[in-house]
């Protein structure tokens, strides 16, 4: 199964299944951005919308990609916005997006499926104005080196999805080449009643045009 036929078939369950990291994400990512001012902003690999109808609360318009149908069709049930559009798009390919349009771009839990940073980093920058964000927030490589990835449970047994490694060097190396400067970058834990083990579960960063 290729990975958008996977989010296709994940599309059912992704909501509903226990899913730690899905839950992290979603607390880090109102935490870091409640702080910061943004009007337009870009979603890539939206999802089912989890992060996208919070945003939704805070920004004026939202242009939210992802490739998956079935992951959009959830999203679009779920959001009844003005302000919200989906758009099936790869983030590998040209995104058609204006230059200097954008005051924020999102990005969770997708880079793992990304194997050339470069083309989604490159493009990040093209898009936003100058001093807007680029925020990520990614299962974190630690968890990645102790065998972590991506899956789900099928009728079939576990699928696990095609993933790719990115050190945490590599995330602010590629962001330095494009040109943006680290704002922040932070390691979440577990709650700390469920932590066995000090390994943290996500990495976040900001970066700044
Ligand atoms: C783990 S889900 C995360 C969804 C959402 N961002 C969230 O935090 O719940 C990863 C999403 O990335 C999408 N995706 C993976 N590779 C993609 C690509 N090259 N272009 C567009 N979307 C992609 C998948 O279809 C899936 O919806």
């Amino acid at each position: 199964m290729n990975i958008s036929e996977a989010y296709n078939h994940w599309a059912n369950t992704y909501d509903s299944n226990q899913n730690k990291t899905r839950d992290l994400d979603q607390r880090v990512t109102q935490h870091t951005l409640q702080k910061l001012d943004f009007e337009a902003v870009v979603e890539l690999g939206c999802g089912t919308g989890k992060n996208t109808e919070w945003l939704a609360e805070k920004a004026k318009s939202i242009l939210a990609l992802d490739f998956s149908e079935g992951m959009l069709a959830k999203a679009r049930a779920k959001i009844n916005s003005s302000k919200v559009t989906f758009r099936q798009a790869d983030i590998t390919q040209n995104w058609n997006i204006p230059k200097d349009s954008v005051d924020l771009i999102c990005c969770n839990l997708i880079l793992e499926h990304i194997e050339d940073l470069k083309i989604v980093f490159g493009q990040a920058f093209q898009t936003l104005r100058k001093g807007g964000y680029f925020f990520i927030c990614e299962l974190h490589p630690f968890k990645q080196y102790i065998g972590s990835k991506a899956r789900f449970e099928t009728e079939n047994g576990v699928e696990v999805l095609e993933v790719y490694m990115h050190h945490i060097s590599e995330f602010t190396d590629t962001a330095a080449k494009c040109g943006f400067r680290l704002v922040e970058l932070k390691e979440w834990f577990d709650e700390k009643e469920e932590r066995n083990q000090e390994i943290p579960r996500l990495l976040s960063l900001v970066f700044e045009k």
